[in-house]
């Protein structure tokens, strides 16, 4: 049985215990301002993502733009992660921390950014091919985005959330790419991390109904390889267990009376690349 509670503005701040919030259109209007700014965000860094770059660097114009837009960027102090973005290059599945890392041609690399305006959480990132990307890499950031949009198609009332992971992983898996079990999409909204849990694995009209007014993220991890990950003993660093690449690109949604809304479409149309 799953549970749903619609919730005013100040109810979204209820901690997660499982029961999937509906939010009204105030919180439509605080998602809206929120993913506009996080996608305005990756939309900046865009000629940035160059050979040379340090992630360090790139983290430092996350946190100054969030702060210039009116936003907190919602990783720093998250669980003593102390940057403003996740930086996530070729074999790191997700979750990468900046710093002296120096992007390298052939490179490519998420992005991953969240911001907090009055409250609410904006949550997305895409991919980056940094120079001359080879055509396999290419090949794997293309289809991780198209398995993004292909989850989103499936997010309307009246599907269930495993039509969403249905549709992910048998993109994914006519690919011959492997998708990551170990991380997931979420609810969000006031909360960064709420129910539900969004899986990119699973069955079609399985899991709970989908209804106007739930807010989550799709962010599926597809492997060039095998699924299988690894922890770095950094303690948040995955890596893909066969080092071979990982792409990933993440939305924040809200489901509508006839679809969904996209909080975190990129302003300038930059939603994958080449931008
Ligand atoms: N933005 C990530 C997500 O999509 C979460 C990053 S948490 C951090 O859910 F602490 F690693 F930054
Ligand atoms: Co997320
Ligand atoms: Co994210």
């Amino acid at each position: 049985m799953n549970q749903y509670m619609k919730v005013s503005p100040e109810e979204a701040y209820r901690a997660r215990d499982g029961v999937i919030k509906i939010h009204g259109e105030e919180g439509f209007a605080g998602m809206r301002k929120a993913g506009r700014i996080a996608a305005e965000i990756l939309d900046d860094l865009v000629p940035h993502v160059v050979p040379g770059v340090t992630t360090g660097e790139l983290d430092d114009m996350v946190r100054e733009q969030a702060l210039r837009s009116g936003s907190v960027p919602a990783t720093l102090g998250y669980r003593g992660f102390t940057h403003s973005c996740c930086t996530s290059i070729n074999q790191v599945v997700c979750h990468g921390i900046p710093g002296d890392t120096v992007l390298r041609d052939g490179d490519i690399v998420n992005i991953d950014v969240t911001v907090i305006v009055d409250g609410w959480h904006g949550d997305t990132s895409r991919m980056y091919l940094v120079g001359d990307v080879s055509i396999k890499a290419k090949r794997l950031v293309d289809v991780t985005y198209e398995c993004l949009m292909l989850g989103i198609e499936q997010a309307k009332p009246g599907n269930f959330l495993g039509d969403i992971s249905h549709a992910i992983q048998s993109h994914a898996e006519k690919n011959r790419y492997g998708v990551v079990r170990e991380f997931c999409g979420h609810g969000l909204g006031r909360l960064f991390h709420d129910s539900p849990e969004v899986v990119h694995v699973g069955q079609a009209g399985t899991g709970p109904e989908l209804k106007p007014g739930m807010f989550f993220t799709i962010e599926p991890m597809i492997n060039g390889g095998k699924a299988g990950t690894k922890m770095l003993s950094d303690g948040w660093t995955a890596v893909t267990r066969d080092r071979k690449l990982s792409a990933q690109f993440e939305h924040s949604i809200a489901i509508t009376e006839t679809g969904c809304e996209i909080f975190t479409q990129s302003p300038k149309g930059l939603n994958n690349p080449p931008y």
